[in-house]
């Protein structure tokens, strides 16, 4: 039996966090003793947390919100890519040495990738925070037409068209895009990915759409709200025959992104479909 490790989520709250489920999950699956702690910490706690870690109390943590970026001074190295986004959601503690990922890219990426949208057509992505900052990254992984960003505050996502442009082969439009336009935007738009926590539990009646009909019957409609898994705006979408991808595809997946960064070994193809099943059974207990 290989060694017992321990790992944790950090954030505040964590409580209706579902990763000590999936990680378990996968501990379970793979054979493997160790287990996975949910923590909630104030900043202050923080810093403890960290002295805690390096004694080798925990040989890994993800980091949930409001500590993404706040974590980031605490580590001694940053992987290229969450450097680049500023946000960290994985670390591993190497002999006390703790180095930082950003798995929710590579979580977008394949979401994308397993998804029939329409690859070179214009993309609308609502809210401009860390999140969307991984749908951007996701995004230079294709070549949609143009990509449009709404946000209610539209400095922030006038920042991100200003970072993002550097890399992307598409042009990204934050100018006069506006929440009250949005059926006019979405209706020549092949995707849509709403990056705003706007539907999440428990306010399960929210949509960021206001009407259903905005929603082209031909286009991919993405909401990174995990919880629950079918929202608002995605039975919106389903209404509308438009393809889906729900938050907890990207979840799943950047979990294991995470792990293979822990175990640093290979995992089974077969991973993915048993913890989303698992996943869904999980969550269709609280809304049925
Ligand atoms: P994350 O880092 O997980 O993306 P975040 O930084 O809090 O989380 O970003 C959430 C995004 O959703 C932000 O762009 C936020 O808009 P502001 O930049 O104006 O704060 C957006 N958002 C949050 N609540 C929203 C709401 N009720 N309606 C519309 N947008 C919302």
């Amino acid at each position: 039996m290989p060694e017992k490790k321990t790992y944790a989520i950090i954030g505040n709250p964590v409580k209706h966090s579902l990763s000590p489920q999936i990680h378990s999950y996968i501990y379970k699956q793979l054979g493997l003793p160790h287990s996975y702690k949910k923590i909630q910490l104030s900043t202050v706690q923080l810093k403890k947390f960290i002295i805690r870690c390096k004694k080798n109390d925990f040989q890994g943590f993800n980091v949930t919100i409001p500590y993404k970026v706040k974590i980031i001074p605490f580590l001694d190295k940053i992987e290229e890519q969450a450097a680049f986004i500023g946000a960290v959601n994985t670390v591993i503690n190497e002999n006390s040495v703790l180095r930082g990922f950003n798995t929710d890219v590579t979580g977008c990426t394949y979401a994308l990738e397993r998804s029939s949208w329409e690859q070179t057509g214009k993309v609308v992505i609502l809210g401009a925070g860390g999140a969307c900052q991984a749908a951007l990254a996701a995004l230079l992984n294709f070549t949609p037409s143009s990509v449009y960003i709404i946000n209610r505050t539209p400095e922030k996502a006038g920042e991100l068209k200003q970072k993002f442009s550097e890399y992307a082969k598409f042009d990204i439009y934050t100018e006069n895009i506006k929440f009250k336009n949005i059926g006019q935007l979405l209706a020549d738009s092949a995707l849509l990915i709403n990056t705003t926590p706007v539907g999440m539990w428990p306010y399960i009646q929210d949509s960021p759409v206001p009407e259903a009909n905005m929603i082209p019957d031909h286009a991919t409609v993405f909401d990174m709200v995990p919880n629950p898994l079918h929202t608002r705006l995605l039975q919106q979408s389903e209404q509308r025959n438009a393809s889906t991808i729900n938050g907890g595809i990207m979840l799943v997946s950047q979990a294991i992104a995470a792990q293979r960064i822990w175990l640093e070994q290979k995992l089974p193809e077969t991973l993915f479909d048993k913890i989303y099943t698992y996943l869904t059974e999980y969550m269709s207990q609280y809304y049925e």
